[in-house]
């Protein structure tokens, strides 16, 4: 019982812990066929006691039979084989950015906006798009605090994991770690610098007006998903030396006042949220605190001193970029549809 289920992208980082969140969270199925690029077709791959043979996704009738397609294979694999497997009556979850700011698509955090859902349903072709990883993590803490008091400006600063560039920058990351210690110079193939023992500005492009891609995808994702255009959102996007986790410090500026203690409730009852905000252990959100779970974590949970009467609060926000930044949150897009 269940749809039949594609994953495109399987052998991907991302496309790992789909199956990873469909058994954990017992999605049900009726069969599964796993599709990666020309490379990967043939690889066998055990997954809930049965043997799969990896497609080739450009063979034709990829998505034959297929109800729910879940893409991770980045944007420009979205773009060419997004709409025939919509041809095909199937529902896309696209991970990539490919479809995101259309507005035909909805733009999906099950605890944030699901009424954007409302005109898809299975058996009828179509995209959904899954957020960018940095923010999903920002809005599930951001957004329960804007519903309250209306957010007005936030100003972003992301410390990002190798996860959000793939599998292969996660193994640059720990390759080049060992090389350093060692003594060797480290290999850079996903990244221009060095990484291991490192910052730096996000990879993505950089823009005509100065922002990367990546920081130019918060402020207008947010303005989507929380259907708020006058919201104000500005970002600064780095990549640190960690592996799945990413950290954003958000500062947030109210319409209403909003005092520390009912930030503190509200997020306490926030779906999804998990508060680690202990000052006298300075115990605080990590990334690591947050590998491999389905909450953000937020913390450091304070009035802006730079803000009169309340109206601003500084908040320091965890969450697994491959788990909620990724595959979860298009686990639960496709549980949506299961209703
Ligand atoms: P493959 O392993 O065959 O290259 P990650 O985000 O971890 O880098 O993973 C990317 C995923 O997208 C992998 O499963 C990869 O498959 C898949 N992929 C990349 N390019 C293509 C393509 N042109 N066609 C199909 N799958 C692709």
């Amino acid at each position: 019982d269940g749809p039949s289920v594609a994953i495109v992208g399987a052998t991907g980082a991302v496309g790992q812990e789909f199956l990873r969140v469909i058994t954990d969270r017992d999605f049900p199925y009726r069969s599964l066929r796993l599709l990666a690029s020309e490379r990967s077709a043939g690889k066998r791959l055990s997954f809930e006691d049965r043997e799969y043979t990896v497609q080739d996704l450009a063979a034709p009738g990829a998505f034959d039979g297929v109800d729910i397609a879940l893409f991770s294979a980045g944007g420009s694999v979205s773009r060419k084989y997004g709409p025939a497997a919509v041809a095909s009556d199937a529902v896309v979850v696209d991970n990539s950015s490919a479809f995101r700011m259309d507005p035909e698509v909805p733009l999906v955090i099950p605890e944030v906006n699901p009424e954007a859902m409302a005109n898809v349903r299975l058996g009828k072709g179509a995209i959904v798009a899954n957020p960018n990883c940095s923010t999903i993590i920002c809005l599930m803490a951001a957004t329960p605090l804007h519903r309250h008091a209306k957010v007005l400006r936030m100003v972003v600063s992301t410390y990002q994991a190798a996860s959000g560039a793939g599998a292969a920058a996660m193994e640059e990351l720990k390759l080049q770690t060992q090389e350093v210690l060692a003594g060797k110079a480290p290999t850079c193939n996903i990244f221009s610098q060095q990484y291991a023992f490192n910052i730096f500005s996000h990879n993505a492009p950089v823009l005509e007006n100065g922002y990367n891609e990546e920081e130019m995808k918060m402020v207008k994702e947010t303005r989507k998903i929380w259907n708020d255009k006058d919201v104000r959102v500005t970002a600064t996007c780095i990549r640190v030396p960690v592996m799945r986790a990413h950290a954003e410090s958000v500062n947030l500026q109210f319409e209403k006042p909003l005092d520390e203690n009912t930030a503190r409730e509200i997020l306490r009852a926030a779906p999804g949220v998990t508060i680690i905000d202990d000052r006298a252990a300075n115990n605080f959100p990590t990334p690591l605190q947050v590998s491999d779970k389905d909450d953000v974590a937020v913390g450091r949970i304070r009035q802006d001193v730079s803000q009169d009467d309340n109206r601003g609060l500084e908040i320091f926000i965890c969450g697994d970029q491959i788990r909620k930044g990724a595959a979860l949150n298009a686990v639960q897009i496709a549980e949506m549809l299961l209703k």
